[in-house]
């Protein structure tokens, strides 16, 4: 109860509560609250991404989904083949003429004969409304992820490539339908190009719906290529192309975020070398971004990619602080938790300088001029200003390897050397005490790197018991980034503890510069990380007693702090 009090206490009575800006008083013994302090942290995590943050409706739009994603999974994963009328055909998937070479898979659809719907006798058996209704055709649907959820008097846009593999085009109705096959909105257009092309259709719905699915129904005889078939609400946060979820995006912007972390989380070191997350397979027209296995399970799209999270961002005031990796895998690769985390793999030195040079490039395109090759990049894709990018995470809770160490010292120099304007953070293993977080730290301080990003999910009375942790810290070496941290429980005592700890955290705003609980975000059956700030579903979100801890520190400014 005490906690609780002290909690609530300071959602009440501190300025930062209020929204206000206190002038800085020189008072004895009185610390500076970090102007950076309490931010977000954003991985794709718990279908965060992907089926959430991401409007993207369509469930394996580019039909790239594998087995490596998920064993049960195939490029035709979530499609459903349909031939209603008595009609026939077939659906096989191919890759030898793509769309683009980083989208390999593709839809061929051969509608071979288009039957009819017979009308119903009205005899002894009647036949189902399932045959006597509807229109005849070879088609697919997708019902998203778990179903979409369409709004009456919003428009939803349909887009796909498609390529003409018949001599005659082919006509085609683009509907959203309910799952038993009531057409909410339907458009008609007619694949006639012979090259892969996009084709567009705007569907308004006048009802609510939420349990949607997207029909693509062949009405003549034919044969068709198909890709990146997308459903978007027109109606994205900021009104964003490709954009975001407007009720958890502005959900977030509530908070105030003083920076948004992203991708990452171990998405960023990825499961082997060769899952790490790549920046650059994230931007530019979404036919050409590399997907890739999720390690927590699914598939990534990359839809939400690097332009997106500095857009993002931008839109809601917050600095961005991408988390790149140091060239090493995640201890964990290959499930290998379970026998101590030896999975930790490195890039071959001699793809080093490569991959510095990805590290250099990034913050070209987030803040070069538009004369540069990557300022022009982020130019070309409709943001000639720069993104103001100041900090670069490098590492994501490693195993302190030697492997590791060669490779962080490396890119750190490059990174300082050329650009000492940038804060770069660097990592102490994803513990709060312990081997990688001594070894982490002591790299950390004999290359001087700046901040240095700290892991804890702990039980809250650990929380209350180590309070005072940062008060002992040193003043003269590196800052902390709590990066992550929670503790295990969705409870009022978590968020209290939690909230007794971050009083911790501001009262050290000389050594804790910046902090974000993990993770932020768990979709309603789609979760494997069970402690999580906020749920959602496909219509709303459920915010929990540790979403409400979190946003009574918000937003930090200039705000003087007694400490005696
Ligand atoms: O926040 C969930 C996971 O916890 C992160 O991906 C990882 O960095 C940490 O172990």
């Amino acid at each position: 109860m005490l906690f609780f009090l002290a909690a609530c206490l300071h959602c009440f009575i501190t300025p930062s509560a209020l929204g206000q800006s206190v002038k800085t008083v020189n008072i004895k013994n009185s610390k500076k609250i970090s102007a950076d302090l309490f931010g977000l942290f954003f991985e794709d995590i718990n279908y965060a991404a992907d089926g959430g943050l991401y409007a993207e409706q369509v469930q394996n739009r580019s039909f790239e989904y594998s087995p490596a994603d998920n064993r049960q999974w195939h490029s035709l994963s979530f499609w459903e083949y349909i031939t209603p009328g008595f009609s026939y055909g077939n659906l096989n998937v191919a890759t030898n003429a793509p769309v683009h070479a980083n989208n390999p898979h593709y839809a061929v659809l051969n509608i071979e004969h288009i039957g009819s719907v017979p009308e119903n006798t009205g005899g002894r058996q009647p036949l189902p409304a399932s045959i006597t209704t509807g229109r005849p055709g070879v088609g697919i649907k997708n019902s998203g992820f778990a179903n979409m959820v369409s709004k009456k008097g919003e428009q939803y846009n349909f887009s796909m490539f498609a390529k003409l593999l018949s001599a005659t085009p082919v006509d085609m109705y683009v509907s959203l339908q309910d799952t038993r096959g009531k057409v909410l909105t339907e458009n008609k257009l007619t694949v006639n190009k012979n090259e892969w092309s996009k084709y567009n259709a705007s569907l308004m719905v006048t009802e609510n719906c939420d349990s949607t699915q997207i029909v693509l129904l062949a009405v003549s005889e034919g044969k068709l290529a198909l890709d990146l078939i997308s459903v978007f609400p027109e109606n994205t946060f900021k009104k964003r192309q490709n954009g975001l979820r407007t009720d958890l995006a502005q959900l977030l912007a509530d908070m105030k975020p003083a920076f948004i972390r992203f991708p990452g989380g171990c998405l960023s070191h990825g499961d082997g070398v060769g899952n790490m997350y790549r920046w650059k397979n994230t931007i530019g027209p979404l036919e050409e971004r590399v997907e890739q296995k999720n390690l927590w399970g699914y598939h990534q799209t990359a839809g939400l990619g690097y332009y997106e999270y500095f857009q993002f961002c931008e839109d809601i005031g917050a600095k961005p602080l991408p988390v790149l990796p140091a060239a090493v895998s995640c201890q964990n690769s290959g499930g290998t938790w379970r026998i101590g985390g030896t999975g930790q793999r490195a890039l071959p030195l001699d793809e080093m300088q490569d991959y510095i040079q990805e590290v250099l490039d990034l913050i070209e395109w987030a803040n070069g001029a538009v004369t540069t090759t990557w300022g022009a990049k982020r130019a070309a894709a409709g943001h000639a200003a720069p993104f103001n990018l100041q900090y670069i995470g490098i590492g994501n809770e490693d195993k302190i390897t030697p492997e590791f160490e060669q490779r962080f010292k490396m890119i750190f120099e490059a990174v300082k050397a050329k650009h000492p304007e940038i804060t770069i953070i660097g990592t102490s293993g994803p513990f709060h005490s312990g081997e990688d977080y001594d070894k982490g730290w002591k790299v950390a301080n004999d290359l001087k790197v700046p901040v240095v990003d700290e892991h804890y999910y702990v039980q809250p009375d650990w929380l209350i018991k180590n309070q005072y942790r940062y008060d002992n810290y040193k003043r003269d070496a590196g800052k902390v980034y709590l990066g992550e941290y929670a503790s295990w429980g969705n409870r009022l005592e978590n968020a209290v503890a939690e909230a007794l700890y971050m009083t911790g955290l501001e009262r050290n705003g000389d050594v804790v510069s910046m902090a974000s609980y993990a993770p932020l975000f768990a979709k309603n059956n789609f979760t494997q990380w069970k402690t999580d700030m906020i749920f959602f579903d496909n219509s709303g979100y459920y915010l929990t007693p540790n979403y409400y801890a979190q946003k009574c520190f918000r937003p930090t400014g200039a705000i003087i702090m007694l400490i005696k």
